[in-house]
């Protein structure tokens, strides 16, 4: 992990993630993520949608890989992150990152912004290594 200085592209990132908040629906634990991944098509959103069976809630980071995909997205580059927390220890949880690494490499980044703007860098391979993979399915 990584603090990182805020150049102009992640500002840019940032205010529209602060932006996407206001769209997670989080009526039980008020705690609203925002996700964007960028990819060959483009930059796709994603928000956490919780629901009264609690485990249906959807995490910020599948929200926004599930529209990538849904939109014929076929490169993933990097994820950025936000969450409404002042922490600086926010990362995506381990249901998300092996989602994360079925479509991203073991050094996409992913940035983390906590809702004050500090930013941290991470890499895939940092957040899961060993992940589970398409080829373990097969023998050989
Ligand atoms: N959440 C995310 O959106 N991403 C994560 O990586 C961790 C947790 C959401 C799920 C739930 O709506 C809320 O945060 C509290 O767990």
């Amino acid at each position: 992990m990584k603090t990182i200085k805020k150049t102009k592209q992640f500002e840019q990132y940032f205010n529209d993630l602060k932006q996407l908040l206001k769209y997670s629906y989080v009526p039980y634990s008020k705690f609203k993520t925002a996700a964007i991944v960028a990819t060959d098509l483009g930059n796709f959103k994603g928000v956490n949608v919780e629901n009264a069976s609690f485990p249906l809630t959807n995490c910020a980071e599948r929200s926004a890989i599930f529209a990538a995909v849904s939109n014929g997205a076929k490169k993933f580059k990097e994820l950025y992150l936000i969450s409404s927390s002042e922490r600086d220890d926010i990362t995506p949880c381990g249901a998300c990152r092996q989602v994360l690494a079925e479509f991203m490499e073991s050094n996409s980044p992913i940035y983390v912004f906590n809702i004050k703007g500090n930013l941290c860098k991470y890499t895939l391979g940092e957040l899961l290594p060993q992940s589970f993979k398409q080829k373990q399915l097969f023998n050989k």
